[in-house]
């Protein structure tokens, strides 16, 4: 039996050969979650011998890292807005920057109803439910598989209960207005899924990533569908890709929505972008 730090070593070795930035961060991670110990255990257990068990399931975990699988899909988690989310390859891995959308959303009045289109793991609806103990929520997600993994985070996060997850393609299932509409949709150019890292392009779902040509097709189908899904004086939240801010405020413009704000991500850059609608509206 070897002892957790030679497994760690080796491990380490192996994904830095295999090319893998931060090598020696996801082996210990991934050595971590083999093991089940807490942080603080498994620190002062490192030279300890590892278990048969553990050391199968960390050479398969490896193995897995090295072929580009992202470390969230082999553990099965990713944690977001402080909570754990389900991840699978039926998801996209939800993202640092995705959590500017959350910040914007909280830092507004709260909604009574909140609707989320695309959604993945569910990571921004159920954390706006579960920040929000009195909002009710509707979520509408295009992969039954997608949809399966929200309906099991909803669970696992006790909002369930307030929670309508669909079915369907983006506006077509929804019924009644929304105080809040938030969206994190594809917004990757197809030309531009070739160079995308490994671990995105071969291992999240495509239907998560590209839109179109230009990367901007479902910025003009959720725009277009915007007016009938917001409620009076509501807002509209919506992630974007470096650069688009501009052509993604003129889609939105040219359907009613002035942008209200530009949220910048941690690196500055607008990540998030916040509409409402142009004139004061009295319906
Ligand atoms: C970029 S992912 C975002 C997932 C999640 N909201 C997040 O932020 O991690 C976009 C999601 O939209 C879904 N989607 C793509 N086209 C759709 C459509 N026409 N109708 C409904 N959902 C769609 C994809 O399956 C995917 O789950």
């Amino acid at each position: 039996m070897s002892s957790r730090a030679d497994l760690l070593a080796s491990g380490v070795a192996t994904l830095t050969a295999a090319g893998i930035e931060g090598a020696p961060r996801d082996a210990r991670l991934l050595l971590r979650w083999a093991s089940g110990l807490e942080a603080a255990a498994f620190s002062a257990r490192l030279s300890d011998s590892s278990p048969a068990d553990e050391t199968a399931r960390f050479a398969a975990a490896i193995a897995l890292r090295a072929a580009r699988r992202p470390v969230s899909q082999i553990v099965g988690g990713r944690e977001f807005w402080g909570r754990r989310f389900a991840v699978s390859a039926d998801v996209l891995d939800p993202r640092p920057e995705t959590e500017t959308l959350i910040a914007a959303a909280l830092d507004g009045p709260r909604p009574e109803a909140v609707l989320d289109l695309g959604l993945g793991s569910g990571c921004i609806l159920l954390t706006l439910l579960a920040e929000w103990p009195e909002t009710i929520g509707m979520g509408v997600e295009r992969s039954p598989a997608a949809l399966a993994l929200a309906r099991a985070n909803a669970e696992a996060h006790g909002v369930a209960d307030r929670a309508q997850l669909l079915e369907g393609d983006w506006f077509a299932p929804v019924r009644g207005r929304f105080g809040l509409v938030v969206s994190n949709p594809p917004y990757i150019p197809e030309a531009e899924v070739e160079a995308l890292d490994p671990e995105v392009r071969d291992w999240e779902p495509m239907g998560a990533l590209a839109a179109g040509p230009d990367g901007l097709a479902d910025y003009r189908t959720l725009a277009a569908g915007l007016d009938r899904a917001l409620a009076p004086g509501g807002r509209a939240i919506l992630e974007i890709g470096a650069g688009q801010e501009n052509d993604v405020a003129a889609i939105f413009a040219e359907q009613g929505f002035r942008l209200h704000a530009a949220h910048p991500d941690l690196d500055g850059r607008p990540r998030a972008l916040e509409f409402r609608r142009s004139e004061a509206d009295f319906r």
